[in-house]
């Protein structure tokens, strides 16, 4: 073992590039962390009361962190740089009963403690019945089947969006047609799991209005990472006049028009509801309004003609292990026809 002088020796020589990219390779990192803690999709900008919950956590943890972390280096830069006797035995043995046992086991206590007080307020027991909205969601392979239930027991079928009334309680019911999927909008609050065979509720509060994206949180096939959708927190009124407007078939709807005849030939009823025609097919998302959402294929794509019936024509390449089978046999003008009716179901 060299002596303690020899170690001491001269400084390491750090080349002048490595050194700058030493120095903004930190600033940069931070720069990229701390864009995540805004946007449409970030736990770190709550709009609901359980995702402010969430982020109050995250940032006493965050807090506890740091300090902890900036005292063990500073322990570490005073054992290597500042102090260099040796220590006894028995302040050794003192040191790592204080410092590696009773501190870590009081810190984890008291932040264990503090995250279990708070999950009362994340998980509130609240009966569908209790509340005046129920809002179902069945996760499918790849797309979402939302059911809004009214306190008047009145149910309009949506797909592929989540709206909400500002501060006004929602209560998720949560099921699952074939795998196991995880419904999360993280602005409004945490995630819960859709399990087939079972039934998980989440109850929520979003409070500020705004256009928001949740994304399924647990992998589920080929196409998991498009499993996506937009998430609308409207204010309370405008909330209800939007679902009073979705009970009803869409104003748009031509049941002559040259697209209504090319979805009843090419049965595509078989799979999909269209609230006011015969279509009532179950196993794909409700179109019923499909031409009023902001997206289309489960927040993928934009909604316009031109992506329906690019869509139609090419699913499975699009959003591949999809069940809805790709109509690229179908002539491009059907196809325009198509996508131009189902755009009308506003
Ligand atoms: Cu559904 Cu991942």
């Amino acid at each position: 073992m060299l002596p303690r002088s020899e170690i001491r020796g001269k400084p390491l020589q750090v080349p002048v590039l490595c050194r700058r990219v030493m120095f903004f390779l930190p600033l940069s990192g931070t720069a990229l962390l701390l864009a995540g803690c805004g946007g449409i999709q970030s736990a770190l900008d709550p709009a609901g009361e359980e995702a402010q919950e969430v982020a109050k956590l995250f940032w006493v943890m965050t807090a506890g962190f740091a300090v902890i972390w900036a005292g063990v280096v500073l322990l570490a830069l005073h054992a290597a740089r500042w102090k260099r006797q040796p220590v006894s035995e028995k302040a050794a043995g003192r040191l790592i009963f204080w410092g590696g046992a009773v501190f870590p086991v009081t810190v984890l206590t008291l932040l264990l403690t503090y995250a279990l007080w708070l999950m009362p307020g994340l998980r509130p027991f609240v009966a569908p019945s209790a509340s005046g909205l129920e809002v179902e969601v069945v996760g499918h392979q790849f797309w979402w089947h939302v059911v809004y239930r009214g306190a008047d027991g009145r149910e309009v079928i949506s797909a592929n969006e989540i709206r909400l009334p500002a501060g006004e309680r929602v209560s998720f019911t949560l099921r699952s047609a074939d795998m196991i999927h995880s419904f999360w909008v993280p602005v409004v609050a945490g995630k819960m799991d859709l399990i087939p065979g079972r039934t998980n509720r989440l109850s929520v509060v979003a409070k500020r209005p705004g256009t928001y994206r949740g994304q399924c949180a647990e992998f589920c096939g080929t196409s998991h990472a498009l499993m996506a959708f937009p998430a609308v927190v409207m204010a309370a009124d405008d909330f209800r006049a939007w679902l009073s407007a979705r009970s009803a078939p869409s104003a748009g709807l031509d049941a002559s028009a040259a697209g209504a005849s090319i979805f009843r030939d090419q049965n595509c009823g078989a799979c999909h509801r269209v609230s006011g025609t015969e279509a009532s097919g179950t196993s794909g998302p409700d179109l019923s309004h499909v031409g009023s959402r902001l997206s289309i294929g489960a927040g993928l794509l934009a909604n316009s003609e031109e992506e329906i019936a690019r869509f139609v024509s090419h699913s499975g390449l699009i959003k591949p292990g999809s069940r809805m089978p790709a109509y690229a046999g179908l002539p491009s003008a059907a196809q325009t026809e198509l996508a131009r009716w189902l755009k009308a179901l506003q």
